[in-house]
């Protein structure tokens, strides 16, 4: 078997879930057993769908954003060999996330993890950055900038429509009513 850790990244609105759905439909298709893993944190459209701000949508088996949420995917992934897994919103488990998706594309499965670069005030996600080191491959998506329309590489937070302060929580779930996709020189943390 040959194992492969993929990683899909970019800012909020740059098509990351759906790519990740994309890529797991295919492998369906050429019937390898193939799943999908998302955070429970992340209720935003479905408990049990991987959803994308597009409306595409994927079942997926929810796992909590902990130890016993990283050993789930483990050990599911081992009990119904999965040939190919997804995982969505890694950014929000902890960081041992990161050795045990190193370990399963160690032992021949596909992974691809599809998580943020950074968080709202400019800051890499821990765990995705760490797996962007290990990766085979990276796949870097971009949005569009809400103020130029140029490339996004960055998320905005907005409270009220204005820029969220850097003592904002790092974990705000939600979309288009607090976020946007922003170039370098639009993002803004005061
Ligand atoms: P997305 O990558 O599928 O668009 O979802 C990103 C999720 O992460 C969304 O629920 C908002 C959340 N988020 C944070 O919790 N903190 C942040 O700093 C940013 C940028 C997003
Ligand atoms: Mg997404």
């Amino acid at each position: 078997p040959e194992g492969f850790l993929e990683v899909i990244t970019g800012p909020m609105f740059a098509g990351k879930t759906s790519e990740l759905i994309k890529r797991i439909e295919r492998q369906i298709f050429a019937k390898r057993k193939a799943a999908l893993f998302k955070p429970s944190i992340d209720n935003r459209y479905s408990e049990d769908k991987v959803v994308a701000h597009n409306g595409l949508s994927y079942e997926a088996f929810v796992v909590p954003t902990t130890e016993e949420g990283v050993r789930t995917i483990y050990q599911k992934t081992k009990e119904e060999d999965f040939e190919v897994i997804g995982i969505d919103e890694v950014q929000f488990f902890p960081m041992s996330i990161v050795e045990i998706l190193n370990k399963l594309a160690d032992e021949g499965v596909y992974v691809i993890a599809s998580g943020l670069n950074l968080d709202f005030k400019g800051e890499p996600f821990e765990v995705t950055k760490e797996l962007l080191a290990l990766a085979d491959n990276i796949v870097y998506l971009t949005a569009i900038c809400s103020v130029c329309g140029r490339e996004a590489t960055r998320t905005q937070r907005l409270i009220n429509g204005k820029p969220a302060p850097r003592d904002s929580p790092r974990i705000l779930v939600g979309g288009i009513e607090a976020y946007e996709a922003r170039c370098r020189r639009h993002h803004i943390v005061p």
